[in-house]
């Protein structure tokens, strides 16, 4: 039959210890859930400011619900456009003081839609090498020309932006500013004046580090000095907002632009109005309870020196993730299976996630790791290494 080659490549994938499985959560999303009825202490959402199951959220979803129903039933330039998405567009443009803002319905389609529609043939991309799948997908669908620079290597991009200099066409620096898997940070002042400099747009994904940094909790860009109005800001609504969908916020010709050509916004049905709701309570509760981004920070930079001082290779960066480095993929999940058994989830990170011979246990940290939660996970990861000899 015509899908027979379906089992060979997944047996394949499964020897090489690449194979996932899906795994369904019965309890709320939280700093402890419920996986095949066992209570597990989380360390595998990004769920960061632990607002995923916080009742003000429901409540905004499900009044919101009432009032403007569930489905969106349309995309947004059609009929799809609710009361809940322009309040939400509102209220991000303010929060992250950009002249406007757009609603995606994933931060994936925000990513890809984004830089498609803003370079194409005969254009060039420059894009870190540990970018997320979301961008890389969007610089390939662009078909502009794409020039990768090692990961945080600003001196090769510079080279690479020195030898284009002539290139006729448009020109994008993308990044990430919190690394998904490495949990380390790009230079955003350097990336600034470096676009600046060699005159290209610069697109910023900050999908990990919305609502986690800046004295607003915008994002990282909020502590760049050199933050300019022709940015591009990316972020989720599914991470630290704890609700779904991505936004881009910017000029308001980049935002006219995003609406009439990005094609995910364009020809995709709006998400439902309640989870436009949820996101913008979720967003006036970080405005008006810092604390919780401080406190995770604390807790991320308790844990990383425990870990470090107990002897496991955790990888340099001061974020809510903390990776780390085993290399193997076998291996990695062999360590995911144990910690597991001593009753804490922790994802193992294999290719095509990271490349092959990288592959990582990533914590993510969240709000809702409080002192108690915090001394068992440093006591296990104790004992697994003296487990391990
Ligand atoms: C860096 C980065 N950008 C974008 C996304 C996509 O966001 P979403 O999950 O909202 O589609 C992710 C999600 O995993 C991510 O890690």
């Amino acid at each position: 039959l015509s899908l027979d080659w379906l089992n060979a490549a997944l047996s394949d994938w499964e020897a090489q210890g690449l194979r996932r499985h899906l795994v369904t959560r019965t309890s709320l999303q939280a700093a402890q859930i419920e996986i095949n009825g066992r209570t597990l202490i989380n360390l595998g959402s990004n769920d960061y400011l632990s607002l995923a199951s916080d009742p003000r959220l429901i409540t905004a979803a499900l009044q919101t619900t009432t009032l403007q129903g569930w489905g969106a039933g349309a995309s947004p330039l059609i009929t799809g456009h609710s009361l809940a998405h322009a309040e939400l567009e509102e209220t991000l443009a303010n929060w992250l003081q950009t002249e406007a803002a757009l609603v995606f319905p994933s931060g994936f389609a925000a990513n890809a839609g984004t830089i498609a529609a803003l370079v194409g043939e005969g254009d060039m991309i420059f894009s870190d090498a540990k970018n997320h799948a979301s961008l890389i997908d969007g610089c390939r669908l662009s078909k502009a020309q794409i020039q990768i620079f090692p990961h945080l290597d600003y001196v090769s991009l510079a080279q690479q932006l020195q030898k284009t200099a002539v290139h006729s066409g448009r020109r994008l620096i993308v990044t990430d500013s919190l690394f998904s898997m490495d949990g380390d940070t790009a230079d955003l002042p350097l990336l600034c004046q470096l676009s600046k400099q060699h005159q290209t747009m610069l697109l910023i994904d900050e999908a990990h580090a919305t609502g986690v940094y800046g004295q607003q909790g915008t994002g990282l860009v909020e502590e760049c000095v050199c933050a300019r109005p022709d940015l591009i800001r990316i972020g989720t609504l599914s991470k630290a907002i704890g609700s779904a969908g991505g936004f881009v916020a910017g000029s308001q010709v980049l935002i006219d632009w995003l609406l009439n050509r990005a094609r995910p916004y364009v020809f995709s049905t709006a998400h439902p109005p309640a989870v436009a709701a949820a996101a913008t309570a979720a967003i006036q509760i970080i405005q008006s309870e810092p604390a919780r981004g401080t406190e995770l920070h604390r807790s991320a930079a308790d844990l990383r020196t425990a870990l470090t001082a107990q002897g496991w290779h955790v990888l340099p960066g001061n974020s809510q993730i903390i990776p780390i480095f085993i290399g193997d993929a076998q291996r990695t999940m062999q360590l995911h299976q144990a910690l597991l058994e001593r009753g804490i989830f922790v994802p193992g990170i294999r290719p095509p996630s990271v490349p092959a011979g990288e592959a990582l246990l990533r914590l993510s940290l969240t709000y809702g790791h409080t002192g108690e939660l915090l001394q068992q996970i440093v006591q296990h990861f104790a004992a697994l290494r003296s487990s391990q000899g």
